[in-house]
């Protein structure tokens, strides 16, 4: 007599996660946060105080997740309150507002502030990050393009959405992908999926390219001092070349960056053939 076998539940266990908003005070993570949880958007401002807290439940795939969002004071005052929750985290959404350069800027020495409470590089190396360039709404005020805060993020190997709290635009996409990204995670033993990090070009190509685009001067772009003598020029611009040519770098923005320095390249000689000339004459 046959008999059927029992069937086996396929459920994979819940998941338990912590995740936490970092950014510039007023960038909108609280808004962010309310939008994807409560689908509403505050338009006045409260400045979280401290920490607040909050917990969510998604499910990603056959998998239920807990999540426990600690969503941090951007204001510098709090710092003292923020350091103790960078610990055990697994998941980072990085704010900045596009309206306001220095938001993009601070970026950097959020990663630094919890680079410092994390102790290590491999620390940080297990936590899934998603930048969110926020306030997209507000076009006319935009001064942090797209090309320049996806380069930043996918330098890194994190991940880049446009979004903004006030319209809900991104919102929903992005926490998707965070937190189907922190369950790869978790299930690949705590390490950050490879795919994610390799994006075929590297973090000095892409700070290399934002140099390029902020540059002050000529000689801020090629990356030498002022006055620098021709063959310090043409070394930086060898350099320039190699990392940036179009047959050898991939990033965001490089073509134009390659283009850049040539004209200025080009440029450079093209006045000295002048002097040259004149001097001659
Ligand atoms: P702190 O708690 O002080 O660190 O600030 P925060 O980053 O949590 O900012 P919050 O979410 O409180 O938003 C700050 C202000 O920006 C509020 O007035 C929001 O209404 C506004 N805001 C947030 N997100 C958006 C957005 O996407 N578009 C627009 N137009 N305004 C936004
Ligand atoms: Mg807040």
């Amino acid at each position: 007599m046959e008999t059927n076998p029992p069937k086996r539940r396929d459920n994979k266990k819940s998941l338990r996660v912590k995740v936490i908003s970092l950014g510039n005070a007023e960038v909108g993570k609280s808004c962010i946060i309310k939008r994807y949880c409560e689908k509403r958007f505050v338009p006045k401002y409260l400045a979280t105080i401290g920490i607040d807290y909050g917990v969510t439940k998604v499910q990603v795939r056959d998998r239920e997740i807990k999540v426990n969002i600690f969503d941090m004071a951007g204001h510098p005052f709090f710092y003292e309150v923020r350091n103790e929750f960078y610990k055990d985290s697994q998941g980072v959404l990085l704010v900045y507002d596009v309206g306001l350069r220095e938001s993009f800027d601070a970026l950097d020495s959020w990663l630094g502030e919890m680079k410092q409470e994390m102790g290590s590089q491999a620390n940080m190396d297990s936590i899934v990050f998603v930048v969110c360039a926020n306030k997209v709404d507000l076009t006319k005020r935009r001064v942090v393009d797209e090309g320049e805060g996806r380069l930043w993020a996918e330098s890194r190997g994190f991940h880049y959405f446009e979004t903004s709290a006030q319209s809900g635009e991104g919102i929903n996409e992005m926490f998707q992908a965070f937190f189907s990204s922190i369950t790869d995670m978790c299930e690949n033993g705590g390490k950050r999926p490879v795919s994610e990090v390799s994006v075929g070009f590297t973090k000095e190509q892409a700070d290399t390219i934002r140099r390029i685009r902020n540059s002050k001067d000529s000689w801020d772009m090629l990356g030498v001092k002022p006055g620098a003598t021709r063959e310090e020029v043409n070394k930086a611009y060898r350099k320039l070349a190699v990392l940036l040519h179009p047959d050898k770098c991939v990033a965001p923005g490089s073509e134009d960056a390659f283009k850049a320095v040539g004209f200025l390249l080009g440029l450079t000689c093209s006045v000295r053939h002048l002097l040259l000339h004149i001097s001659s004459l």
